[in-house]
Formats: structure tokens, C-alpha cells, sequence
């Protein structure tokens, strides 16, 4: 597609309407909005009949606790069981559950449903062994590799809550996230294939349990060979122990409030907060939402989410929604650009993929790297191409449509969050139009306003802050051993009502337009990042004495960190290599994503009399604007101070 073609397409087609002929073939009709806004909770028990219970509910809501929810109250299923042994009961065992595909070219493994069942029953049978009990907490670090998976759905088959901590993470994260959830035993590897080449995850594992005396056991799957150190009596190979299991075992069904996970994420302040995700409600709102916001059609779709499974995008689309509905995935391990930058387009191409979902940072990572790499590989086997995680802007969307979706695929940009579990607002293919940068309207069942500060709901054609009026069945349960908190977070800023933490707008036809994030949480890449988590990280290190970071509009990343930092007088000038330690000490504390972009050594942080750091200002240097008003400021020469050391040599790398 050429530039000018491009360019064509942004100004003259803002609206594209659904392809004929699907609206006939889709799974969810027009008609599904108005149903479920006659009855929403018929509509979701509706839902609810699609997956196997063991005892069916009494009721389907259970809201006068508010906002402490329960979904499905009285019913009784397993979360395991519905995502496997009754595909295989029902006669489709051979039918290919993941296409999982290695980062060295070749390196690929089909797992079908009836494989997937032995092999979850053995890992249940293991970490029984292992001594695990129903609700205890197993934490998960692994690569993108089957046994990740497995060992997810064994914890929900026992009805042990997992914890999955993204491979990406350091040490450290992962310490503090089995101290908060209190995990026992943790399930590992070897390492990974990331970039061409074996990278480790067993060091990091074993440097967090010297701060961890209570987890008792190590389980760890062998991926990549690599030496190891081992800890006798605590660390036990996958292979070893999981391979000599029956694959038999019983499931044992558990209360739809039972916990099924808990994922931390981001918050404004300092500490990671352990989203609480429990079953029934969970399994009912992925599951539905992957049926009809892809439209699948189990039998002949190839579904690809590409992403991690350490975020929530992973545990809904790659593994509960995809499963409960019996559907064949691919799953990939490795990075886009190894061995070439058209990998992924090789991946559709071999696997036949027909339905992508992917974020528009990676979609704008693809638009630099130019057309001609899509191009030379076949993807007529798609039909439809989904988005989420951050904005996606127009050229991206349009690009994706054009140059991946062949101007065929309807895209579906989905908003949703770690907290609502499932996707929320999004259209659906068939009956929404989709218009470039617009998640268009709430799915049906969900309850979405923009309101103003008073909390009043804004017309079309204003802005404000995105709320959800009802509860929804994947909605998060609590913040992990903190209710106050959950309550004060999501449910006190407008009463009654949870606050997403998103900017949005509504267009002159009411539909919805996504604006990112109106608190101190930073979207890079589409991964949610504190501001303030990665200032404690900065302040934490012995040569820095105050920092502030900000997201500054990034065009692949979306935002990018960038870091504001005084130096304590002992540390002099800190030194020449100050920037490199101070971003390697980011990545120890938190990982490698939080890497601050740039680090700027400021003489002062501009600050208002009440001692609150102007981020605003901050922004405007950083994405090297014009500073804003600095009336407010206790000292106005502070940006003067700041603007001429932005003359100097930036530090970025
Ligand atoms: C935040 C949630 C949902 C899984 C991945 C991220 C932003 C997400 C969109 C979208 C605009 C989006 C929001 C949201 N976001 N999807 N389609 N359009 N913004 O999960 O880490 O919990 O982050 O991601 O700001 O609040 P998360």
C-alpha cells in the first residue's frame, strides 16, 4: 500500500460497515443489545448455559454486598473441566487445541484436547503430590511454552489460585508477589527462547527464594537445557515428577465464587495490586465475549492471541475464553523479529491462522518495518483482526486493516482491563461499523458511560471519565487481602459506580473513543506501568535523592517512560555511566519493561507550594513542547534550570 493510498484512506473512510453476508452468519445479532438491556442477568445466565456446571446456580447475581460481588450464586463447575475433559468427552479429543510454535524456526507442537487432558491431570496429580490444597496459592514464572498452560489449568482443576508473573519480570517482582499472595510452591523452567537465544528464568526464581523461606517447592519444566543451579529437597524436575503421574483425575467441582487467580498490576501507588478473579462469573464472561466479539466458529477457526501469558490478555484469550469454547490456538514463544522481521506472517501463513489479536504497539512496530514484509507472505486465511491494550491511532488501525486484513477483515478494537477480566466495549463483527480509534459501544450485557467530574453522563460529542454502571460477570472480586482498597480505588470516585481510570469521549453518533489513562499509570507497549512504582524503584538506588517520571508520547510504544532525577550530594555527578545504572537498577527492581527511556540529572523538580510534583511540565520537556503555564510552581526558574539541560546530550539509548 502506498503512502498516498494511505493517506486516501485516513481522510476519506472513517467508517467502515460490516462486510455483507456476515451480519446473516455471525454468532450475535443486532438484536443482542436489546435483550440484554430488557434483562441483563437473563442474558448472562443465557451465557452461563454454554459452559458445564456440576450444580446450577440459584441465583445469578448476588449484589447487595456491593461492590462485592457474587455470580452465579449456588452454582458449583470446574474450571479445568470446562476447558478440556468435555471436549473430549463430547468426541473431540483429536481436535487440535494449541498449534504451539518455538522460536527456533521448526520447533513446533500440536497439542490436542485429549493430550491436553492427560497432561493437565498428571501436573494436578503432581502438585497433589507436592502436597498442594484446594485454595492455596502456586506461583507461575515461565516462558511461552505448553507446560505453562498445563500447570495453569491443573492449580484450577485442584482449585488452588494461580499467580502468573511474567517472565519479563526481575526477582524481585516476583518476591514481592509471593510474599502478597503467600504462594507456597512455584512453578518454573529452565528458560526460554527470546531473540535467537536461550535466556534464564531458574537464576531469577532462585534468587527470590532466599527471600521467600516459606515456599517449600520448585517444579521446573526443562526448556532450553541450560545449566542449572538446584536446590535439593525444594527443586524437582517437571519431567521427573509430572511424568510419572496417572493421567487420570478426577475433577472436583467448586463453588463459582471459588479463586481462580489472582494477576497483579499497576496502581497509582506504589504496590502492585493482586486483582482477584474467581470461577464461574470469570469462565461465563471470557468465554462468551471470545465466542462473539471473534465470531468464533470453533470447528474451522485458527485463533491467534499474541501476546504474553503473564498478562491478563494471555490468561483470558490464550487460555480460559479459547478453551471453555473448544477452540484451536496458536500459541508462540518467541519475539516478532527472529529470526526475521516477518515472522509472524510466516506463523499465519504455515498455521493457516484466521483470527489475529494483537496491540497496536506491535501493529505500529510492523508499519515501520514497511508493507513489503507482510506482503510476500499469504494471509488470506484471516478474517478477522483484533486490537487491544492501548489506543490504537487511526494510521495504525488503518494500516492493520489494510495491509494485515487485506480491507477485509473487520477489525475489533477491544477495551478492557486486567480488572473486568473480559473484553467490555468493542464491536462486534457482523453489526457494528468499526471507525479507526474507537472501540465503538459496550458489548451487550455491559453497562459503559462517559461521565464529567459531578459524575453526570456527558452527550455525544464530550468527554470525560469512562465508568461501568452494573457489575458484569468477570469483574474483579477484590484487590487481594485488601477490600479497602479495592473499594476506595475502583468504587469511590464516582459512588456506585466503577471508575476505570480511562479518559474517553463520546462522537456525535455516542460511540465511544478510548483517551488512555487520566491517573499516574503509564500504558508502554500496552503494559500498564506506575509512575510511582518506577520513582520508589529510582529513589531506592544509594546515588539518587528525588525523581519523578512521566509518560511521554512515544509513536511505536505509545508512552515511554521517561525519568526526572535529582542526585544525592554524596554522589557527586554521579558519574559518567550514572543513566546506565540507574535504568539497569529499574530493571533489577521491577524488569526490563519499566526502563526508564530517557533519564534526565535535574538540579530540581518543579513543585507547588504544597510540594506536589508538576508532571504536566514534565511531559512538556519530555516530548520537547513548549513548557506550559508555571504560574502554579513554588519556584518558576526550576523549568529554565531544567529546559537548559535538555540542551545538553540527551541520555537515551
Ligand atoms: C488499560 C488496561 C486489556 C488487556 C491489556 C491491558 C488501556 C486497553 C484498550 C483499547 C484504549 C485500552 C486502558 C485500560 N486499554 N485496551 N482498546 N483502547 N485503551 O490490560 O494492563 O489492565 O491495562 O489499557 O487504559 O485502562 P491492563
Amino acid at each position: 500500500m502506498s503512502q498516498e493510498t494511505l493517506s486516501n484512506l485516513l481522510h476519506e473512510r472513517r467508517r467502515f460497515e460490516p462486510p455483507a453476508g456476515l451480519a446473516s452468519r455471525a454468532n450475535v445479532t443486532a438484536d443482542a443489545y436489546a435483550e440484554a438491556e430488557r434483562d441483563p442477568l437473563a442474558f448472562w445466565e443465557k451465557a452461563a448455559e454454554r459452559l458445564s456446571w456440576d450444580t446450577r446456580w440459584e441465583r445469578v447475581l448476588d449484589w447487595d454486598d456491593a461492590p462485592f460481588a457474587k455470580w452465579f450464586v449456588g452454582g458449583r463447575l470446574n474450571a479445568a473441566y470446562n476447558c478440556v475433559d468435555r471436549h473430549v468427552e463430547a468426541g473431540r479429543g483429536d481436535k487440535v487445541a494449541y498449534h504451539w510454535v518455538g522460536e527456533p524456526p521448526g520447533d513446533t507442537r500440536d497439542i490436542t484436547y485429549a493430550e491436553l487432558k492427560d497432561e493437565v491431570c498428571r501436573a494436578a496429580n503432581a502438585l497433589v503430590e507436592l502436597g498442594v490444597k484446594t485454595g492455596d496459592r502456586v506461583a507461575i514464572y515461565m516462558p511461552m511454552i505448553p507446560e505453562t498452560v498445563i500447570a495453569m489449568l491443573a492449580c484450577a482443576r485442584i482449585g488452588a489460585p494461580h499467580t502468573v508473573v511474567f517472565g519479563g519480570f526481575s526477582s524481585q517482582a516476583l518476591v514481592d508477589r509471593i510474599h502478597d499472595c503467600d504462594a507456597r510452591v512455584v512453578i518454573t523452567a529452565d528458560g526460554g527462547y527470546r531473540r535467537g537465544a536461550p535466556s534464564a528464568l531458574k537464576p531469577a526464581v532462585d534468587a527470590a527464594l532466599r527471600h521467600c523461606p516459606d515456599v517449600r517447592s520448585v517444579l521446573v519444566a526443562k526448556r532450553t537445557g541450560q545449566d542449572v543451579d538446584w536446590t535439593e529437597g525444594r527443586d524437582v524436575w517437571w519431567d521427573d515428577l509430572v511424568g510419572r503421574q496417572s493421567t487420570e483425575h478426577t475433577p472436583e467441582a467448586f463453588d463459582a465464587e471459588h479463586p481462580l487467580y489472582v494477576m497483579y498490576t499497576s496502581g497509582t501507588t506504589g504496590r502492585p495490586k493482586g486483582i482477584l478473579h474467581t470461577t464461574g462469573g470469570y469462565l461465563v464472561g471470557t468465554s462468551w465475549t471470545h465466542w462473539a466479539v471473534f465470531d468464533l466458529k470453533a470447528d474451522e477457526d485458527v485463533f491467534w492471541t499474541a501476546a504474553d501469558i503473564g498478562w491478563v490478555t494471555g490468561h483470558s484469550y490464550i487460555v480460559y475464553g479459547p478453551l471453555a469454547n473448544g477452540a484451536t490456538s496458536v500459541m508462540y514463544e518467541g519475539t516478532p523479529d527472529t529470526p526475521h522481521k516477518g515472522r509472524w506472517w510466516e506463523i499465519i501463513q504455515e498455521q493457516k491462522v484466521t483470527i489475529l489479536y494483537c496491540a497496536p504497539t506491535a501493529i505500529r512496530t510492523f508499519m515501520k518495518w514497511g508493507t513489503d514484509i507482510p506482503a510476500t507472505f499469504d494471509l488470506s486465511s484471516l478474517r478477522l483482526i483484533g486490537s487491544v491494550g492501548e489506543p490504537i491511532n487511526p494510521e495504525a488501525y488503518i494500516w492493520y486493516r489494510e495491509a494485515i486484513g487485506g480491507g477485509r477483515c473487520p477489525v475489533v478494537d477491544t477495551w478492557w482491563q486486567t480488572e473486568t477480566g473480559q473484553i467490555m466495549i468493542s464491536p462486534l463483527p457482523g453489526v457494528t461499523a468499526g471507525k479507526p480509534g474507537s472501540a465503538m459501544k459496550a458489548l451487550p450485557g455491559v453497562s459503559a458511560l462517559v461521565v464529567d467530574e459531578e459524575g453526570e453522563p456527558v452527550g455525544p460529542g464530550s468527554g470525560g471519565y469512562l465508568v461501568l454502571t452494573d457489575p458484569w460477570p468477570a469483574m474483579l472480586r477484590t484487590i487481594w487481602g485488601d477490600d479497602e482498597r479495592y473499594r476506595e480505588t475502583y468504587w469511590s470516585r464516582f459512588p456506585g459506580r466503577y471508575f476505570a481510570g480511562d479518559g474517553a469521549k463520546l462522537d456525535e453518533d455516542g460511540d465511544v473513543w478510548l483517551l488512555g489513562r487520566v491517573d499516574d499509570v503509564m500504558n508502554v507497549a500496552g503494559h500498564r506501568l506506575s509512575t510511582t512504582e518506577i520513582e520508589s524503584a529510582l529513589v531506592s538506588h544509594p546515588k539518587v535523592a528525588e525523581a519523578a517520571v512521566v509518560g511521554a508520547n512515544d509513536p511505536e510504544t505509545g508512552q515511554a517512560v521517561n525519568a526526572f532525577v535529582i542526585l544525592r550530594e554524596s554522589a557527586g555527578d554521579g558519574g559518567p555511566d550514572v543513566v546506565k545504572e540507574l535504568r539497569d537498577h529499574v530493571a533489577k527492581e521491577i524488569g526490563p519493561i519499566a526502563k526508564p527511556r530517557a533519564i534526565m540529572v535535574v538540579p530540581e523538580l518543579p513543585k507547588t507550594r504544597s510540594g506536589k510534583i508538576m508532571r504536566r511540565l514534565l511531559r512538556d520537556v519530555a516530548e520537547h513542547r513548549e513548557v506550559g503555564d508555571v504560574t502554579t510552581l513554588a519556584d518558576s526558574s526550576v523549568m529554565d534550570l531544567i529546559k537548559e539541560k535538555e540542551g545538553q546530550a540527551p541520555a537515551e539509548d
